[in-house]
């Protein structure tokens, strides 16, 4: 989510008929603050003078990226972060323990699954903690589930 310099202002609510509605004119200039936009995340430019990033959430997608794709996305987007920025993430994990040789076999057959339907071309899951950690942000919160073979974090700037 980007972060404009100027501050988000609201119309204050009042009563209307549904005439009014197609007469209302805001009385105030609205700020937009979110923009999305449909692009290659590994070539979209991200660096803005006027604007920062206060919010990133990246869910099921460093997956289908490579270490060194991973390395350099994270090495574009920490500059961008305000501090305190936040990042969540949603992503597969192989966890330590009995379930670990059943998790690469399952992360196995999906890159293979993957492939094949979509052309993906990274073949296993890349290290996000490490990256994430080199470029200052520090993980706050995690959270496993489905025995471990699905990680939630939060991460900060
Ligand atoms: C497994 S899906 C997850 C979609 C969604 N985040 C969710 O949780 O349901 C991965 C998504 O990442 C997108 N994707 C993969 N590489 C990308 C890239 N370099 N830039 C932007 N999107 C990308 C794919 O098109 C796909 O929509």
């Amino acid at each position: 989510m980007k972060r404009t310099s100027a501050p988000t202002q609201s119309t204050p609510a009042r009563p209307c008929s549904n005439s009014s509605v197609n007469e209302a004119k805001p009385q105030h200039p609205v700020t937009f603050r979110l923009r999305t936009h449909q692009a290659n995340a590994l070539t979209l430019p991200l660096q803005d003078a006027e604007a920062s990033y206060d919010l990133i959430v990246t869910h099921f997608f460093l997956d289908c990226l490579t270490q060194p794709e991973l390395n350099t996305l994270i090495t574009r987007i920490a500059p961008t972060l305000t501090p305190g920025a936040l990042w969540l993430i949603s992503d597969f994990r192989i966890p330590n323990g009995v379930m670990r040789l059943p998790a690469r076999a399952l992360i196995r057959s999906l890159y293979l699954a993957f492939r094949i339907l979509t052309g993906l071309r990274s073949t296993h899951l890349p290290d996000h903690a490490t990256p994430l950690a080199q470029a200052g942000l520090t993980r706050i919160a995690q959270q496993h589930s489905l025995a471990g073979l699905l990680t939630t974090e939060l991460w900060q700037a």
